[in-house]
């Protein structure tokens, strides 16, 4: 964990237009100067992010918040209220602080508040961070600092160090750009949770919508594989993982949900049965997964009620896509 020497070091290398890899609860973002063109590119270049793609900017607070918007209206205060700090994106029409390279050129701007004592210190100290995943692109994001070490090299990030990421996938995204308001990314807060304390309705996202930026995107295939492990990986129910193990020797590790039998060489890595244990642990499973070196991580579905578990398996989806 980190002390605080780190957070002045952190702070040395935004001024100096460096990268700084922080903890939030949901995953390690890959942190740059928000007003600073030239830092934000250095992000875009180290994760070989496509520059269509927003980043969302991280803010200590609804005042920080505001003067990245043109407009902050009556639900983004409510929102913000109820659910920040925390694991919730808020997209909004964009002021004129915000640099084009941040939102891909784009009209809107997410705006997020962390919920996490280390990076809220840094921002109040030093002011708007955008801050992806702090995962090459397409890659799985990372909820300890040992998963951001093993993608990046000190010497271009620093990292933060606050410990393993509590929530363990990224933020629930919602419009207010558009109306009704939609969310575009679904997370552990649910369109239901947001439409409650909006008072009016709110689109759900819809599985299998292509392009996660709102805007359609000039590649739409391009998102789809997301958050994914190196080894090929597919879902299959725990009797078809059993069969396919007792029919190849070529090593198959199984992410399941209660213990199953392994003939050797294969192996199996049990994640928890409840849908916010097994958010917290499905990145850090699947890193360990592709460890093994195996032919093919095999997936059991896991059970579909509930909004934690509708984020879960649009992560899933997207791992096991193609
Ligand atoms: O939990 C999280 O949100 C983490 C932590 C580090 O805060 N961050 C994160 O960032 O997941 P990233 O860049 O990996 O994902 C941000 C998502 C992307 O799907 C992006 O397309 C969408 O938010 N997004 C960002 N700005 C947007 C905008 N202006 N309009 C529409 N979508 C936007
Ligand atoms: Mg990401």
């Amino acid at each position: 964990m980190s002390a605080p020497e780190d957070i002045s070091r952190a702070l040395a290398v935004l001024r100096a237009g460096g990268l700084v890899a922080f903890p939030t609860e949901t995953v390690y973002g890959l942190g740059a100067d928000a007003s600073s063109t030239a830092a934000v590119a250095r992000v875009y270049a180290l994760k070989g992010r496509p520059a269509t793609n927003p980043l969302i900017v991280h803010v200590s607070g609804r005042d920080m918040a505001r003067a990245l918007v043109s407009n902050w209206p009556e639900g983004a205060e409510r929102l913000a209220r109820a659910f920040w700090p925390g694991p919730l994106t808020i997209v909004l029409p964009r002021s004129a602080q915000v640099p084009d390279i941040v939102t891909g050129g784009g009209p809107n701007v997410g705006v997020r508040c962390p919920d996490h004592h280390l990076t809220l210190t840094l921002l109040e100290a030093f002011g708007p961070l955008v801050g992806p995943s702090a995962n090459p692109s397409g890659r799985v994001s990372p909820t300890t600092a040992a998963h951001v070490r093993a993608s990046f090299s000190e010497d271009d990030v620093f990292v933060l160090d606050g410990g393993p990421c509590r929530a363990g996938i990224e933020s629930t995204v919602v419009s207010l750009a558009e109306s009704p308001a939609r969310v575009l990314r679904p997370g552990v807060i649910s369109a239901a949770e947001i439409e409650r304390v909006l008072g009016r309705e709110v689109a759900d996202f819809v599985p299998g919508a292509p392009a996660e930026g709102g805007e359609p995107l000039a590649s739409p295939g391009l998102l789809a594989q997301h958050y994914a492990p190196v080894t090929p990986a597919a879902m299959m129910e725990r009797e078809g993982i059993g069969r396919a193990m007792r029919a190849t020797l070529d090593p198959i590790v199984a992410l399941v949900l209660s213990p199953i039998e392994t003939p050797p060489p294969h192996a199996a890595i049990l994640l928890p049965s409840t849908a916010k244990a097994y958010a917290a642990r499905l990145y850090a499973a699947l890193r360990e997964a592709d460890e093994c070196r195996a032919s093919q991580i095999l997936i059991e579905p896991p059970p579909d009620r509930g909004p934690i578990w509708e984020a879960v398996a649009d992560r899933l989806r997207r791992a096991t896509h193609g």
